[in-house]
């Protein structure tokens, strides 16, 4: 059985972990950013120099290709994506992007012929942080969402997303271009578990059979800026007020209510944000999670109440707009049976898991037979810049990965 090659993928985690790094240790590389650019062109150029082909899609998803015995059968995908949030970890993404391209230089230096080829891939803008929805790259290519009606997105920094991506496709004019969305047999991702669960029971590998529901909605309320002076209480119209007394309710009775459920109001932005000076607007986004999607859409309507309520109560214009709307998602139980007969074969321990965070792997899901191995991290902490997983479990991950691989080229 090759083996992956655990100085060289450690290597090339750090290689990564420095485009983009920030002081405290952790990476800002957002989607199709300077930063998300250079760390393709690495990618592709060691593709490139170990004799892999290079691809794009209209979503720039890039795609580095390992071809195997019969061009006629589709390829196996293995991958995630390198891009990171504006406060990342080193890991979330890459190691599953690294990791599987570790795998294809196992492969070529232990001369392993595969049945199928095997292919690579770093969907674009999986974060969804600079430019919303999450998951695009990997929506485009399940054909779950049309990338024109995304090219008017303006990202948090004021970037159009047509000009970004188009300048992305352009900055990797080695990569040949191909359609979206061209068949493969399965994908596998690995990715860590981003929550404690593992790292509790100290069990290496988790098996995701499932990933919970997400929506995310953008809520704006809309009132009267005014002196914060002379404004008596009844004369305002205070969209602050509003939005107190709704992000309260969510935080404070409507997820306390169920333990599954998971509410986040992750930015929030007031107009003109002055300090004497009653808002005119005070919008925020609100990211809600469930495994189970009637009380995912329970909740929405919940929300929807509770921000009318709000709303009217303090005089305000009430908007609220779905802006992502992820179904859960399960996952092919023959791709899962290939990661545990994997692990028993490697003799690492593993256990099924739900994912509570969405992945690319969701969408690929729904036109491929797809799975996800997680490896722990520390404290369980993700999306921050403390994000750590140790070297033993990268080195079990990835080697998961490739026997998993195997499994699943072999045709
Ligand atoms: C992925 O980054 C998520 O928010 O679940
Ligand atoms: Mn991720
Ligand atoms: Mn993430």
């Amino acid at each position: 059985m090759p083996e992956v090659n655990p100085a060289r993928l450690l290597t090339s985690l750090a290689d990564f972990a420095a485009i983009g790094a920030t002081p405290a240790g952790g990476v800002n590389r957002q989607a199709l950013s300077v930063e998300d650019r250079a760390a393709r062109r690495l990618l592709a150029e060691r593709a490139l120099a170990r004799g892999f082909t290079v691809f794009q899609d209209e979503a720039a998803n890039l795609f580095l290709r390992r071809d195997g015995r019969d061009a006629t059968l589709p390829p196996l995908l293995i991958g995630s994506h390198l891009d990171s949030q504006p406060t990342g970890g080193r890991f979330d993404g890459a190691l599953g992007t690294l990791s599987a391209f570790e795998v294809l230089e196992a492969l070529a230096d232990a001369g392993v012929e595969t049945g199928r080829a095997i292919e690579v891939v770093a969907f674009t803008n999986e974060e969804g942080s600079r430019f919303s929805p999450g998951c695009m790259g990997s929506m485009a290519f399940a054909g779950a969402g049309n990338l024109s009606d995304w090219r008017r997105a303006r990202a948090t920094d004021g970037a159009l997303l047509a000009d970004e991506l188009a300048a992305t496709l352009q900055a990797l004019p080695e990569a040949r271009m191909r359609p979206i969305g061209h068949a493969v047999s399965a994908f596998v991702e690995l990715h860590i578990e981003q929550g404690p669960v593992l790292e509790r029971e100290d069990v290496p590998i988790g098996v995701v059979t499932a990933v919970q529901g997400t929506k995310w909605l953008e809520i704006a309320f809309s009132g009267e800026a005014a002196h914060a002076g002379t404004t008596p209480l009844e004369f305002r119209k205070d969209p602050m007020g509003a939005a107190a007394a709704a992000i309260a309710c969510i935080q404070g009775d409507i997820m306390p209510a169920d333990p599954a459920a998971r509410l986040t109001v992750g930015r929030i932005a007031a107009e003109p944000g002055s300090i004497n000076v009653i808002p005119s607007r005070v919008s925020f986004t609100v990211d809600i999670r469930h495994p189970d999607a009637v009380a995912l859409a329970a909740m929405e309507r919940r929300v929807h109440e509770e921000c009318e309520a709000a709303g009217a109560r303090w005089d305000c214009g009430t908007v609220i707009e779905l802006r992502v709307d992820m179904a859960p998602g399960r996952f092919d139980p023959q791709v899962t049976a290939a990661i545990e007969e994997t692990c028993r074969a490697l003799a690492i321990r593993c256990r099924p898991m739900v994912s509570g965070a969405f992945h690319d792997a969701l969408f690929v899901g729904r036109v491929a037979p797809a799975a996800m191995i997680f490896v722990p991290c520390r404290n369980g902490i993700s999306h921050n810049e403390a994000e750590f997983v140790s070297d033993a479990h990268i080195i079990a991950g990835a080697q998961t990965l490739l026997g998993v691989a195997l499994r699943l080229s072999a045709a």
